[in-house]
């Protein structure tokens, strides 16, 4: 896919990941301790495209902070920022002045691995001017419902269906491949949808847009309960990622410098500890756990299927269990955190409180 560029969609509030996404914008949420857009460009990366253009948004300085130039990741990354949020279809006509041919769009909320090649080569081989990548799921009402004819050819595009308008289980997975001259199709400078409006139009004008199913691996981050799934997959190697924990293999684990670990306490693979935490006498820690740099987990603490931002302490004694903490929490010795609960920036968990998730 030499030459081609992709813009990839990083604008939305992230809403339905608060309390987490107040501070930190959901592009760079961490995954296994990398900000979740090094998955997708490690993915573009694979397949040869190294221009890549963030449309940005909600707190774009922070996402640049943490994103830089790409040359981290060995990509060339630019911003396309907006000063009020233009929509999915807008947010790519504002990036598009950086665009020069062909073009991959992607949600920034979206972990796959999709053959990228294997799309573009269908894309090709069709003559398409649009080529979406598209997954069965069991509930489409929470997607982008596409019908296909039998030549593969996209016949209809409803977004956030209800059930009753529920005809197919393909969706759209949030990955476009465009020619360039579509662009000019998206009205400049105002608010644009490229579900509602951008999608539709293509159809109405007869453009030749096919949908691409395939079995890749696929998931949308954007909710608590499928960001936490996303950290169970990679640990349990649901998906293949050219991107790899960082720090050294320890047992069934990974572990960053600066960590220790006390003789006695056991960590149960699969897990991941960042840098500089320290796992005292007797604690249990996995399996499907993640902790990020400077955390404590004190002494006979026990923590499973569990995330862990940075800068978290958990007191000794503690049981959490499948639930996230964002960064410089303290739990207290003996308290209990029971499958399903968030915790934001800085929460405060005092010793022997029970936690368990609301509605
Ligand atoms: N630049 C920019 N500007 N980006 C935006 C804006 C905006 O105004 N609004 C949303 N985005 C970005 C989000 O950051 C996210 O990466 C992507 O666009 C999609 O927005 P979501 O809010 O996550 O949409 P969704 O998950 O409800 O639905 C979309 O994704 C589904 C697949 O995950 C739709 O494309 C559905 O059709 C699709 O099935
Ligand atoms: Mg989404």
């Amino acid at each position: 896919m030499k030459g081609l560029q992709a813009v990839i969609l990083a604008g939305g509030f992230g809403t339905r990941l608060r309390p987490l996404t107040l501070h930190r914008p959901k592009p760079v949420v961490p995954l296994l301790n990398h900000p979740f857009l090094h998955y997708q460009l490690a993915l573009l990366a694979a397949h040869e495209v190294r221009d890549v253009i963030l449309s940005v948004s909600h707190l774009p300085e922070t996402i640049r902070a943490v994103m830089g130039d790409g040359s981290a990741l060995g990509v060339r990354l630019r911003y396309a920022v907006e000063d009020e949020p233009l929509g999915t279809a807008g947010g790519v006509r504002n990036a598009a002045d950086l665009v020069e041919g062909r073009v991959v769009v992607l949600n920034g909320d979206v972990l796959t691995d999709l053959d990228l090649s294997r799309m573009l080569a269908a894309h090709e081989a069709r003559r398409a001017r649009a080529t979406i990548y598209l997954t069965p799921v069991e509930n489409p009402t929470a997607y982008g419902l596409v019908e296909l004819d039998p030549e593969g050819r996209v016949r209809r595009f409803l977004e956030k269906p209800g059930w009753d308008e529920v005809t197919a289980n393909t969706v759209n997975a949030g990955v476009y491949i465009l020619e360039r001259e579509l662009l000019e199709l998206v009205p400049k400078g105002r608010p644009y949808s490229m579900e509602r409006e951008f999608f539709p139009d293509l159809l109405a004008r007869g453009v030749p847009f096919f949908g691409h199913v395939d079995p890749a691996y696929w998931l949308d981050i954007g909710t608590t309960e499928k960001y936490l799934q996303a950290h169970r997959d990679l640990l349990e190697g649901r998906l293949r990622s050219p991107l790899r924990p960082r720090g050294r293999a320890l047992g069934e684990g990974w572990v960053e410098p600066g960590t220790s670990i006390a003789e006695s306490a056991r960590l149960v693979g699969p897990v991941v500890l960042g840098a500089g935490c320290r796992v005292e006498a007797e604690a249990r820690v996995g399996p499907a756990v993640v902790l990020g740099a400077g955390c404590v987990v004190g002494a006979g603490a026990h923590l499973e299927g569990a995330v862990l931002w940075e800068s978290v302490s958990v007191g000794a004694g503690a049981r959490l269990s499948g639930c996230l903490v964002a960064r410089d929490c303290r739990i207290g010795a003996h308290a209990r955190l029971t499958p399903g609960v968030v915790l934001g920036e800085g929460s405060v968990v005092t010793e022997h409180s029970r936690v368990a998730p609301g509605p």
